[in-house]
């Protein structure tokens, strides 16, 4: 039976999806949550990228002592050493260096020919080594670069102290045949593989990252590269829930090991997707909402009389809850220390104690304390996302004989500003209100609203998506009044905008 080693790069691919945009905070939130979950390598980030990426890999590195700690860099000393001033507080830190080897990126993104894309490589590893023994070199777009002259440099690397080599799919173009086949040719013409391990790293654009993923190991690859959710660029990446679980599930096929703890798998899911704003397709394999619902009649019945007739695995076995706890004034630290860590935080005593308390001031208010609102209460309390805006007030006027008018009063920069605005309905007259005051020019991508409860009491959740000067952004917000809900969810994504600005990457992949 073999290992393979899961390397987490939610932090790092995954935030360069579109909208998704993590604070300081909420990255180390997700990192303790990895490591709960057991992944081998947290990737933190892309230290050269921006101040934001280079501080939350550097507390990344410090924080977290139970996962080896990796920092993306281009193969060239500054940004080897941006990335090692960030890592060198890891317990286990990796440099994780990278050039494009197909012709195409050569030819157009790098101007460079062959062999000076291999001199750099090899240099960039050298000198890395220099740093740190651990040491991966990937060949962006390998699955697009001539076969030869990948065996070239990854002997190359290797032998300039590469320890671990990884083949992207960086555009997703693979299939799992010839990917297979790719890593035992591999294999077999780079002489001195068996001193490196083989990673793979799969996007999604055909859809067909998990299949790719699982061809490679099966052929001798023995990490692989994923992201709770599958998020990543465009399509995203091959999704840690998905291989993990073909492992476990199809082990009579797949006879290989993770340290994947599979209950911790839900947690991080609603985590990752509560802290980037990018919902779960209810349909995602193993932690969309309905994964483990059944519908049709016969399943139903099916699954009443023995589970496994449509049940492959089982809720609880990816931590899936059970028996929700319901929360409310009478719930105590304990049921609510319980209910943070379900959700996937992983607080201190003292910002659990914070947390509670603020639970407490509002159980006095409302009823019941649903998931959502105690997303939006470690948010304010403990994660801070800035409040460069704050809601004050919202009161809107609509039916079906009145001109829709939305009266808006925020807080910005310790001033309370007022505005009122005409719209084709409540939603319109309420963005236009909030446009006009905190003078933004954001252009509305999507609005959605879901309910999160039943009844004519439900509680709405809308979801916002807005892109202003090449940054996209997502935005939430719950109430019992949409309007109110949307208001919330507006101000919430400027906020996280104005953040972004702050924090703009200066590099991307
Ligand atoms: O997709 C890709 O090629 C990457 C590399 C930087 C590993 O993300
Ligand atoms: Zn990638």
């Amino acid at each position: 039976m073999s290992q393979v080693r899961i390397f987490d790069t939610t932090l790092r691919d995954g935030e360069q999806s579109p909208g998704a945009s993590m604070n300081i905070e909420e990255k180390l939130l997700v990192a303790r949550q990895l490591e709960r979950l057991g992944v081998d390598i947290i990737e933190a980030g892309f230290p050269i990228a921006s101040d934001g990426d280079f501080q939350a890999v550097k507390l990344i590195s410090r924080e977290i002592r139970g996962c080896e700690v990796a920092g993306l860099a281009r193969a060239n000393r500054g940004d080897i050493d941006r990335a090692w001033e960030a890592l060198q507080y890891a317990a286990n830190p990796r440099i994780h260096t990278f050039i494009a080897t197909s012709p195409i990126h050569m030819k157009f993104k790098l101007q460079k020919n062959a062999e000076e894309v291999l001199a750099e490589a090899v240099e960039a590893v050298t000198y890395a080594r220099t740093l740190t023994n651990n040491i991966e070199f990937s060949a962006e777009d390998a699955t697009r670069s001539e076969i030869d002259f990948l065996c070239r440099i990854f002997t190359a690397v290797i032998e300039a102290g590469a320890t671990t080599i990884n083949i992207p799919d960086t555009v997703g173009y693979t299939i799992p045949e010839e990917y297979g086949a790719m890593i035992r040719t591999i294999i077999s013409r780079v002489p001195n593989i068996d001193q490196a391990v083989i990673s793979v790293h799969c996007h999604n654009d055909l859809g067909l990252g998990t299949a790719n993923s699982l061809a490679a190991v099966e052929n001798g690859a023995r990490q692989v590269e994923c992201t709770i959710n599958g998020i990543g660029e465009r399509a995203g990446n091959a999704s840690l829930e998905e291989l993990v679980m073909s492992f476990r599930t199809r082990h009579d096929q797949l006879e290989f090991e993770t340290n994947i703890d599979t209950t911790q798998i839900y947690p991080a899911s609603r985590l990752v997707s509560q802290v980037t704003g990018i919902r779960v397709q209810p349909n995602k394999a193993i932690v969309g909402a309905n994964a483990f619902a059944h519908e049709a009649g016969i399943h139903q019945d099916g699954v009443l009389k023995e589970k496994s007739t449509y049940e492959i695995m089982t809720p609880e076995s990816v931590g899936l809850p059970q028996n929700q706890l319901v929360m409310g004034k009478h719930s105590g630290r304990h049921a609510f220390r319980e209910k943070i860590v379900g959700l996937g935080y992983e607080l201190s005593d003292e910002q659990v104690e914070i947390a509670f308390q603020a639970f407490k001031a509002l159980s006095d208010k409302k009823k019941t304390v649903y998931d959502e609102d105690i997303d939006a209460l470690i948010a304010d309390e403990i994660i801070r996302i800035p409040h460069y805006f704050k809601l004050l007030y919202i009161n809107v006027n609509s039916g079906s004989v009145s001109v829709p008018n939305a009266t808006i009063q925020l807080e910005i920069n310790n001033e309370t500003l007022q505005g009122a605005e005409f719209g084709d309905g409540p939603v319109d007259a309420t963005f236009k209100a909030i446009k006009r005051l905190t003078k933004t020019g954001s252009k509305l991508l999507t609005y959605e609203v879901k309910s999160i409860t039943g009844g004519t009491d439900a509680l709405g959740e809308v979801t916002v998506r807005i892109e202003e000067d090449g940054l996209t952004v997502m935005g939430q917000g719950a109430h019992t009044d949409i309007i109110v809900a949307t208001a919330r969810a507006y101000i919430n994504a400027l906020n996280k905008l104005e953040y972004k600005k702050h924090n703009r990457p200066r590099v991307t992949v």
